[in-house]
């Protein structure tokens, strides 16, 4: 059973077709749910609404976001705008899936143009249903919080790094220590 129970949603007028048979699935599974809107058909702007979910999972009211626009892709890019936050834009199961266990997305983004409401609750399934794995897949999630964190972030090229060894990964004072 998955731990993460408190589910924050938003769209603009063009995700919002998909948004409203989504949260009822989303709420049939046991979900509690909360939709940031917009609320009904009139043309607006996806920034707005993919920064109020992003905000609200970043602060931690909710455990992860589910987002829609016409593609997913503009109001997944907002999301991303965020510190803190991973949203991934997908269109089938296997990288929603993929998305938790190695990106430790906290953020869903689906394209109401692109994917039918049944597809997308395959993909729902296994973003709600699928675990991070953490080990070698931690470090690179530090790497994505350093550049949150820090405005002057240098990677260190690593190659074929031992997981103990390169777990995970340090900022401190604008040098990098793996
Ligand atoms: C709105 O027409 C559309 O551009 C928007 O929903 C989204 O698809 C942008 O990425």
């Amino acid at each position: 059973m998955n731990t993460k129970r408190k589910i924050a949603f938003g769209s603009d007028h063009a995700g919002i077709d998909l948004k409203k048979p989504i949260m009822d699935y989303v709420k049939s599974l046991g979900f509690e749910i909360h939709d940031f809107g917009t609320y009904d058909h009139n043309r607006t702007d996806y920034p707005i609404y993919g920064k109020k979910v992003a905000e609200a999972v970043a602060k931690g009211e909710y455990d992860l976001g589910i987002i829609m626009c016409g593609t997913g892709i503009g109001i997944g890019m907002a999301a991303n705008k965020v510190p803190g936050i991973r949203c991934a834009s997908v269109s089938e199961p296997y990288s929603a899936k993929l998305s938790r266990e190695h990106n430790n997305a906290n953020i869903l983004s689906l394209g109401s143009r692109v994917v039918g409401p049944e597809l997308a609750k395959l993909i729902v399934d296994e973003f709600l249903g699928t675990e991070f794995i953490g080990g070698r897949h931690q470090r690179r999630i530090d790497m994505l919080t350093a550049e949150d964190e820090h405005n002057d972030v240098k990677f260190e090229e690593v190659k074929n790094g031992s997981e103990e060894k390169y777990n995970h990964y340090n900022y401190n004072e604008g040098k990098n220590i793996l």
